[in-house]
């Protein structure tokens, strides 16, 4: 806990419709997975309770649709972010191709106050399938280049569900603490008093 409250921090998905963020996040949150395929639309969030580094926090992931049709909300829902968590499928150039302009995207509307410090986490899903075509290499390059993350997995098979989710929790911890604490200010507050002289003094 941090200055009492365990902090909630706000990651989210985005990427190109059909490469697996329900799935992913689905995965994580629920252990669960489905082949059948069901266009998120509009958005949701899954909470779950994460330990980071001896901090118990709130990650709160939000899903969000690839299909513009779908995106009702509209972007405001960037805001206030924590970590962005930018998802390819390793079969689709397409997609990963995309992620750059998820990127901006999420750079123009979130509007953080350290664009060229904010942590993003880039996942590429669907390593069980045969036909890649998106190398690790090739990621793991430009991630180098935007600085970010970069992990691969497959919801299906829940191979490296958890580590994404973790880096994230991290990466978003240390983001709430330089910013979200100081705009809110809610710092611990330490009564030095002995317990046993106190009376009114509840913290
Ligand atoms: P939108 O909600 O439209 O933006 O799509 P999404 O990115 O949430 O994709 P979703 O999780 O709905 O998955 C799309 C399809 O890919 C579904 O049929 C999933 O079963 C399948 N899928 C997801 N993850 C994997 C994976 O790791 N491996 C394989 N083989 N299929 C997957
Ligand atoms: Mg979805």
């Amino acid at each position: 806990m941090i200055g009492g409250k365990r902090p909630v921090l706000k990651v989210i998905v985005i990427g190109d419709s059909g490469v697996g963020k329900s799935s992913f996040m689905n995965r994580y949150v629920n252990h669960r997975f489905s082949s059948a395929y069901r266009a998120t639309i509009g958005t949701d969030f899954l909470s779950k309770e994460v330990n980071v580094d001896g901090n118990t926090v709130i990650l709160q992931i939000w899903d969000t649709a690839g299909t513009e049709r779908f995106q009702s909300l509209g972007t405001p829902l960037y805001r206030g972010a924590h970590c962005c968590m930018l998802v390819f499928d390793v079969t689709s150039r397409a997609s990963f191709s995309a992620l750059d302009g998820w990127r901006k995207e999420f750079l123009i509307q979130g509007e953080p106050q350290d664009p060229s410090e904010f942590p993003f986490i880039v996942l590429g899903n669907k390593t069980d399938m045969g036909n890649r075509e998106v190398s690790g290499k090739l990621a793991q390059q430009w991630c180098e280049e935007i600085k970010a993350e970069y992990f691969e997995g497959s919801a299906k098979e829940d191979l490296n569900v958890e580590k994404p989710f973790l880096r994230a929790a991290q990466r978003g911890l240390q983001q709430y603490k330089k910013h979200t604490l100081e705009n809110t200010g809610h710092f611990q507050i330490t009564c030095k008093q002995p317990r046993e002289t106190r009376n009114t003094c509840e913290c």
